[in-house]
Formats: structure tokens, C-alpha cells, sequence
């Protein structure tokens, strides 16, 4: 590949600044207007206004992309999502409308356990081929790395399964994924009788073999009500550590449990969820490096009225972090601009803090930030542009997919405009 020069961002949104933003620094776009790129091979050779970066040797000999005056912005970096899950769940979306709860549903053995049921059963092929095409979509809407956990597997065979298939489409297809062993979902209904037992062989044998095997980055838990004690998961997450997978936790939910402070405790990347902390978790979280990573699209599809701090968090100085959470039971949306929106609306956030919420900061808790989540000299080109004149209509059209183009390492791998 030779040079590419990327002229028409009537708003370049660099994100260049400090990192992770804290704070106000969270709303620092680094917005350059009549903004230019150039590309060379798979990375930013140049960033700036157009009528300086045009000037140069290598930009006139460059092939030219011009992406018609729309807002350009760093590609989405989405840092939770459940990527491989065999069949949605809308029986139980039906049901919860007509007034169940999620986890009374979860007892009566639909839920994650109905999931992991199926999963066990499905082919390789069926999951990467689900998959694939909800990967094809996540790049339609701006996103071009994410974080895949596995944790509907939950024996070994389907555990591996998930890690292989998580594996091969990460080669197979344009978008980064990050994996994160997530053996500590649920415990598997073989289990429910001796708890203990399931976390040993997490603790003992998987976590290890999984470490060893160099098959995921991250471990993840689920610590709440219905899922693991703080005891297991600090055991799991401890463990974990000490193989060398960098841990990440499902906190505070449904019911507070002090897994925020377990978070921080262990060093955690990221404390996902957070609807349920207490002003002293906040706290304890701004002191910390942990990502308070917010997923909104939870409490509006399960319509649990409450909602994470984001403006308390904020305020206190945590870096915040926004995800799809892109799973059958809770969250089956791949949008990260329906993620803004729901960010804006229901957790008060300005539209410029939920686009750094959702690309450097989540790309720092994705330890990438090196390399993503920002359009700044050096790092991959990793874009998206979106169909509108000013960012903040990216959140405000709220339930229509805006994003024309999405550039993955310099190639263009979704375009309306062909
Ligand atoms: O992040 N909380 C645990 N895991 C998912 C829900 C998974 C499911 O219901 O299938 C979540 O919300
Ligand atoms: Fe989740």
C-alpha cells in the first residue's frame, strides 16, 4: 500500500490529549475543522488542517480519498461485548415486557444458563458464521476493534470452542478482537450444588491452561446477585493475576456487592456495569486507574431504572469508558452510536465526553492505547467518518446508523458510497 490522503473532514475529531481523560479533559475532542489525514500503509503518517498536510511531497503524490465533509472521528473501540452467543433470547425479551424480571427468568432456567445450553450444542461453524455477520455490522456502525468475551461455553470443550472461533476471526476478518476469558459467567448448572468446586477448576486448571495457551488477554467474573460472591470472584480475578491474564469484572449490576472496590483492589483494567456503587466506591474508583466502563444499553433494554453515576464519575476524576455490552440477554445491540445516544439521554453525558468514553478511553482499557482509539501520528488509521455536519448529531439522530465509511488499518472496510 502506498500513501492516502484523506481530505472532506469538515470536523476531524483527532482525541489527542491526555490519556486516560479524566474529568473535564473528557470532553477534549482535539476537533481540527477542515481536517486532513495522511496514510501510509496501515498508520498515520500526518494529522492537521487540510490546507497544511495537502501542501506536502508525499500528500500530492498520494492516491486522494475525499469523504465528502463529514465529522471523521477514530474508529469505535467497543470494550465489552459477548461476540459469540449462538440464538437471541426474545422469548424472555417478551416475557420480561409482560413483567418478569431478568433474574427471576435466570431461575426459572432461561437466562445465561439457556444460552450456554444452546452454545454447547451449536457447530464451529454456525457460531463463526453468526458471528462474522455481527462483525460485518459492528464495522457498518463505526467500530473497528472490540473486546469478545467467552462465558457461554462454560465446560472446557465449549470454553476452547468460543477462545479458537474468537481466534480464527480475528485473522479471518478486518476488526481487532481482544479476548477475555470469562469462565466465571455463571455457575453451570453441573456445578450448582458445589459452587466451590466450579471455582476450583476455574482457578486450578482453566485459568492456567487458558494463560498458558495464550488464548486471552483479559479474565473477566460476573460478581453479583445470582452469579459469583466476592469471595470467588477475588479468588478467580487473583488467580488470574497471577497467570498473567489482566483482570476485568462484572460489578454492581443488579445488587452492590463490593465489586467495585474488588476492581480496584486487584488492579483491574476495567469495572464494567456500576449502576449500583455507592459514593465511596466513586471515590475509591477516581483514585484508581480501573475504567469505569458504563454500559447503558442494559438498563434501557431490561428497563431497570437505574442508572450508573456518569456525571458523579466524572466529576470525581474515574476514567469513564462506555461498551455496547453486546449480548442476547441484557444488551443485543451492536451500535456504538445508539450507545452514545443512550449515554447522552440517560446518563447526562456531553456528546463529546461519550465519543472519548467510547474510543481512548476504552482503547487505555483495552491496554491499546498505544496503537488505537486516538488519530494522532503513528497510530493505525482506524476511522470512521459519519454522515452529519457537527459530532454532536452523531448521539442526537438517535436510532439511525450515520457512519458512511470505516476505515480499518488504512483500508476501507464498509463505504455507503459505492
Ligand atoms: O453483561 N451480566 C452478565 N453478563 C451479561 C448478560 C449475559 C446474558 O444475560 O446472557 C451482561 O449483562
Ligand atoms: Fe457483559
Amino acid at each position: 500500500m502506498g500513501d492516502l490522503l484523506i481530505t472532506g473532514c469538515s470536523q476531524l475529531l483527532t482525541l489527542k490529549g491526555p490519556t486516560p481523560r479524566r474529568g473535564r479533559l473528557l470532553a477534549e475532542l482535539g476537533l481540527i475543522r477542515d481536517g486532513a489525514l495522511l496514510v501510509r500503509d496501515d498508520r498515520i503518517a500526518a494529522v492537521g488542517p487540510r490546507r497544511r498536510i495537502e501542501r506536502t511531497r508525499e500528500a500530492r503524490r498520494a492516491e486522494k480519498l475525499d469523504v465528502g465533509g463529514r465529522v471523521v472521528l477514530p474508529g469505535f473501540v467497543d470494550s465489552h461485548t459477548h461476540l459469540i452467543f449462538p440464538a437471541s433470547r426474545a422469548n424472555e425479551y417478551e416475557r420480561r415486557i409482560a413483567g418478569e424480571s431478568y433474574e427471576r427468568i435466570a431461575r426459572s432456567g432461561g437466562g445465561i444458563r439457556a444460552t450456554v445450553q444452546k452454545l454447547r450444542r451449536a457447530s464451529p461453524e454456525t457460531l463463526r458464521e453468526r458471528a462474522l455477520e455481527a462483525l460485518r455490522r459492528f464495522a457498518a456502525h463505526g467500530t473497528t476493534t472490540l473486546e469478545a468475551k467467552t462465558g457461554y461455553g462454560l465446560d472446557w470443550k465449549s470454553e476452547l470452542k468460543t477462545l479458537e472461533i474468537l481466534h480464527e476471526l480475528h485473522q479471518r476478518q478486518p476488526l481487532d478482537i481482544v479476548p477475555t476469558f470469562l469462565g466465571g459467567h455463571i455457575v453451570p448448572r453441573e456445578f450448582q450444588r458445589r459452587p466451590e468446586g466450579f471455582v476450583d477448576l476455574l482457578v486450578r486448571q482453566w485459568i492456567p491452561a487458558v494463560a498458558t495457551a495464550g488464548l486471552a488477554e483479559f479474565a473477566d467474573v460476573f460478581c453479583d446477585r445470582g452469579a459469583f460472591t466476592i469471595a470467588q470472584a477475588r479468588r478467580i480475578l487473583v488467580a488470574a493475576r497471577e497467570c498473567g491474564l489482566v483482570p476485568r469484572i462484572h460489578a454492581e449490576q443488579l445488587s452492590h456487592t463490593g465489586a467495585a472496590r474488588l476492581a480496584v483492589e486487584v488492579g483491574a483494567a476495567s469495572a464494567d456495569h456500576l449502576e449500583r456503587i455507592s459514593r465511596g466506591d466513586i471515590r475509591a474508583l477516581a483514585l484508581s486507574n480501573v475504567v469505569c466502563t458504563l454500559l447503558p444499553g442494559c438498563g434501557f433494554h431490561l428497563g431497570i431504572a437505574h442508572r450508573a453515576p456518569a456525571r458523579e464519575l466524572i466529576r470525581a476524576g474515574a476514567v469513564v469508558a462506555l461498551a455496547t455490552d453486546f449480548n442476547p440477554g441484557t444488551s443485543p445491540t451492536l451500535s456504538m452510536p445508539m450507545i452514545l445516544s443512550l449515554a447522552c439521554a440517560e446518563l447526562r453525558m456531553a456528546p463529546g465526553e461519550a465519543i472519548a468514553a467510547a474510543t481512548i478511553n476504552a482503547a487505555y482499557s483495552l491496554r491499546r492505547h498505544d496503537r488505537v482509539g486516538s488519530l494522532e501520528v503513528g497510530k493505525y488509521a482506524d476511522l470512521a467518518a459519519f454522515d452529519v455536519a457537527d459530532y454532536r448529531e452523531i448521539p442526537y439522530y438517535f436510532g439511525v446508523n450515520l457512519c458512511s465509511v470505516t476505515m480499518k488499518r488504512g483500508a476501507v472496510i464498509h463505504s455507503t458510497t459505492n
